[in-house]
């Protein structure tokens, strides 16, 4: 009869004890994907190897996809910001936000990529032995791994948020195929700056693959990933076998992305509507688009991404420098004459990939699109007929598909 208290004690004393001990339960692995323009943590829901995979939003876009920006303000007092709060900055401290790190990572200043890259920056990229560093306004280095570590951290604080608490010990990280062994260490340096372990370092077409399950098909030998992004397209073919899968062939092309579809459809707008573009007046705050040569490519931008979710005929507006409105259409006929030469130059790497690996295109099993030009109709259809397919991995949001195969080989 005395073993009820006793066992009312223990109910109590335990968690106590194990509160007091600082047990708080298994730390949390998450898959990152540290891109260029931006970046997404996932996590598994039930960790163990079977929960689904979560994409974690952040709360304050809404959005899985967080600009991979960071804005340092010039005082030590005031903390980095990073994400969507830094890439609103980019108009009014164009040199204290930082981005395109990525494409600086791990690289010698000699690199023959890296002159060309600087010159497009707002801000200075200066040589700092072994690598580059970008020098902010008030004359601050910050190397591109001390901004990789820095849109880690925001990622961490979304992902810690969503589970409820910060005890992330590690991350399954993903690099681009072609990194050499210099760019995957300073990446994985940013991650450990960022106080994680890297559990796990895929390449980013292998972990396309794994978030599709294909590992795990026996009839699946050979995936090709297509990866077309805001700036580069990137073409991988990966050999699966027993669950093993190595990427061995790729192609692509360093000087075509999205980014190229706004520059095109801007320069057709120019023509078409020759009498409305001129230059930069004062109507209004920081948002407004004017009908100027460089405004129209982000006009052209939302045209495009209008078309591609299905519209006939794309509408937007523009501010003349009179402060008069424009508004401004654009027909997929249009759109598509406009943007003809690029949707060639979207399809030529898998013909070269597959040409570079003696196969044929019934060699390969499955597709993977990856990237959010991947969603273009036109793009796909050149895929289509290029990789002799009638269906597209693509049911996967394709801005997540990278972190989410990281996510998916948490065990
Ligand atoms: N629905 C869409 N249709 C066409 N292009 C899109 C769509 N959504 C996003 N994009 C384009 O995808 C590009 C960004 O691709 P993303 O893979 O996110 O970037 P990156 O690889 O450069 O980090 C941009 O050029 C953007 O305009
Ligand atoms: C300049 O800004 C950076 C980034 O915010 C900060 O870390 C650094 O301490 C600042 N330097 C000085 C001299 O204030
Ligand atoms: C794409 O991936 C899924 C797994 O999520 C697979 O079942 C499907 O057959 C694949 N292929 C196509 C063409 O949808």
């Amino acid at each position: 009869m005395a073993f009820l208290p006793l066992l009312g004690l223990l109910l109590v004393l335990v968690p106590t004890l194990l509160a007091y001990s600082g047990f708080r339960g298994r730390a949390s692995v998450v898959g990152i994907d540290l891109g260029t323009t931006f970046s997404v943590v996932a996590v598994r829901a039930s960790q163990g190897g079977i929960g689904a995979v979560e994409v974690i939003r952040d709360p304050a876009t809404g959005s899985p996809i967080v600009p991979s920006a960071v804005y340092y303000p010039p005082s030590p007092s005031l903390p980095p910001r990073v994400g969507a709060a830094a890439r609103q900055l980019i108009r009014s401290e164009p040199r204290a936000v930082i981005y395109n790190a990525k494409r600086f990572i791990g690289k010698p200043a000699e690199d023959a990529t890296v002159a060309p890259q600087a010159a497009k920056q707002a801000f200075p990229v200066v040589p700092a032995p072994p690598g580059v560093a970008f020098e902010l306004p008030n004359g601050t280095r910050v190397s591109p791994e001390r901004v990789g570590a820095d849109v880690v951290k925001h990622l961490l604080s979304l992902a810690a948020l969503h589970l409820g608490h910060d005890r992330i010990s590690a991350a399954v990280i993903a690099v681009p195929a072609k990194f050499n062994r210099a760019q995957r260490e300073a990446t994985a340096d940013a991650f450990r700056s960022a106080g994680l372990r890297v559990a796990r370092v895929l390449e980013e077409p292998t972990a396309a693959a794994l978030a599709y399950g294909l590992d795990k098909r026996a009839d699946v030998s050979h995936v090709l990933v297509y990866d077309f992004g805001g700036g580069t397209l990137d073409v991988a073919v990966l050999h699966v076998s027993e669950g093993y899968v190595e990427v061995i062939g790729s192609e692509g092309d360093e000087q075509l992305g999205g980014g190229d579809f706004d520059v095109g459809v801007g320069r057709f707008l120019e023509e078409k509507y020759e009498g409305d573009v001129g230059g930069r007046g004062e109507c209004g705050g920081e948002e407004v688009l004017y009908c100027t040569r460089a405004d129209l490519v982000g006009v052209g931008e939302r045209m495009k991404i209008a078309l591609s979710e299905g519209a006939e005929v794309a509408r937007e507006r523009c501010v003349r420098e009179d402060c008069g409105e424009v508004e401004m259409e654009l027909a997929r006929g249009e759109f598509e004459e406009a943007v003809g030469p690029l949707l060639d130059r979207a399809a030529a790497p898998i013909g070269a990939v597959l040409e570079q690996l003696g196969l044929r295109a019934a060699d390969i099993d499955e597709v993977v699109m990856v990237g959010g030009t991947s969603r273009m109709p036109q793009v796909r259809e050149r895929v289509r007929e290029a990789a002799e397919k009638e269906r597209l991995n693509t049911s996967i949001d394709p801005d997540v598909t990278v972190a989410y195969g990281c996510a998916s080989v948490i065990d």
